[in-house]
């Protein structure tokens, strides 16, 4: 069939919205990976994408030629291999949490992580803030420490997924990145050559999130749970609230103290629940445990008797880490010379505070990327003393920012405050889990 297969032919079919035959996603990508479809063509077709749309079949087909372009790591079928992912937040730091605390409990996570860009953080970045820690493994160290440790996380290799380097690329220029079918494409792809035979999602929605609308963050948690069906992935998303940030830290260092609060059992409620619900679902899919109830409970456990906060600490170590972060209280992290505290100028009740301000603050300061080329600051960031429905009065603390310098800090607690809304009327915590798609 390849040879009746035209370019022109498979740009005006999805164009006219017809659904594509799997052979002609697959001459399409290959083509424009071996540089055989021209950038203008490939433009016009993710622009027929974005209009029309690709059915769940459609998607599978480009996830599985994406995630065959490049390198893949395979584990076989060891049913305890389990991954997760999450699309990306403001303080999202429950890899640093989840890799050890499942791993205490019988499962392995063995996952490539990515660094941060724009307003929200990357686990890697977050964990290099470790002295010592290496997140550039070879295959067989990787594969080694997945086996040993039960935890791993590295960078992603050069070559896994090079389509979608390249489609992702020719997407930001043209105004197609915000197409469902695609995003959930470059997600999964990107996943399944990383090894995910089982994968739990955190589809986050609201300010902080990629998708801030909660009914396209519905739609992307269903299309990456059909993809996984045709893909033959076992895939449960979870959607959850990223209106605010998640836990207290944002910045890299100040998020792994926070992690190991957490792995620890003191750290902020928002963060434990998220962790311990995604950690349940992660030991279902693993075949660890049947029921979620039964699951969490476990977790809680874990992180009561101090396994998981043990697993961490090995994790560091094998990584090339300082196991002393590990410790309550530890120096070992990079810490700002300057901090400034952003206090409330009335009492009331905190109504919403703007994770999307509140990562861009911590990304100006330092702990991200506004450009893939840009160095970051490990020890910057923000410390939320109050979250939303707390009571504060005139003069309390909400936040402290931890900058380079003095006048980085006295701006960054100005921009702070700005992120606090406060008002007369109560409100109650919000939900974090939204819902969960499997
Ligand atoms: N994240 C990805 O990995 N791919 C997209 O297309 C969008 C967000």
């Amino acid at each position: 069939m390849t040879e009746r297969l035209s370019v022109v032919d498979i740009i005006r079919r999805k164009r006219d919205g017809l659904t594509l035959e799997s052979e002609e996603v697959r001459f399409l990508i290959q083509g424009y990976v071996q540089g055989k479809v021209a950038d203008y063509q490939m433009a016009a077709f993710l622009m027929a994408v974005y209009f029309r749309g690709l059915e769940p079949r459609e998607m599978t087909d480009l996830t599985l030629t994406m995630a065959r372009s490049g390198d893949m790591v395979d584990f076989g079928d060891d049913p305890r291999v389990v991954d997760k992912h999450s699309t990306g937040g403001v303080g999202d730091k429950t890899t640093l949490v989840l890799a050890p605390l499942v791993a205490s409990a019988g499962a392995v996570v063995a996952k490539m992580s990515g660094r941060a860009l724009g307003h929200t953080g990357g686990t890697i970045d977050k964990l290099e803030s470790i002295p010592g820690f290496r997140t550039s493994l070879d295959r067989e160290e990787f594969f080694r420490l997945a086996r040993e440790v039960g935890a791993v996380v590295a960078g992603q290799t050069g070559n896994l997924v090079p389509a979608d380097k390249l489609l992702y690329a020719l997407r930001d220029v043209t105004a197609t990145v915000e197409s469902v079918g695609l995003i959930a494409s470059s997600i999964m792809s990107k996943k399944i050559a990383g090894g995910a035979r089982r994968l739990v999602l955190d589809v986050k929605t609201g300010r902080g999130a990629f998708m801030k609308e909660r009914k396209k963050a519905q739609e992307l948690a269903q299309a990456m749970v059909d993809i996984g069906r045709g893909a033959g992935v076992r895939v449960v998303a979870v959607v959850t609230a990223m209106d605010q940030p998640l836990g207290r830290a944002v910045g890299n260092a100040l998020e792994v103290a926070e992690a190991v609060r957490c792995l620890a059992g003191q750290g902020p409620p928002d963060l434990e629940e998220l962790c311990v619900r995604l950690g349940a679902h992660m030991l279902l899919l693993s075949g660890v445990e049947g029921e979620l109830d039964r699951a969490e409970e476990r977790l809680r456990r874990l992180i009561r008797s101090g396994e998981a906060l043990e697993r961490f600490r090995r994790m560091v170590v094998a990584q090339g880490g300082d196991g002393r972060v590990a410790d309550p209280g530890s120096p070992v992290l990079p810490a700002a010379p300057a901090r400034e505290a952003a206090r409330s100028h009335r009492s009331g009740w905190v109504q919403a505070i703007d994770a999307l301000a509140v990562g861009r603050l911590a990304m100006r300061l330092g702990a991200g990327r506004e450009r893939k080329e840009d160095s970051i600051d490990p020890s910057v960031g923000v410390v939320l003393e109050a979250k939303v429905g707390d009571r504060v009065e005139k003069g309390d603390v909400l936040g402290v920012v931890h900058a380079r310098d003095r006048e980085a800090a006295r701006w960054g607690a100005a921009r702070l405050e700005e992120a606090f809304v406060l008002g007369d009327v109560r409100v109650e915590a919000p939900a974090l889990i939204l819902e969960t798609v499997s």
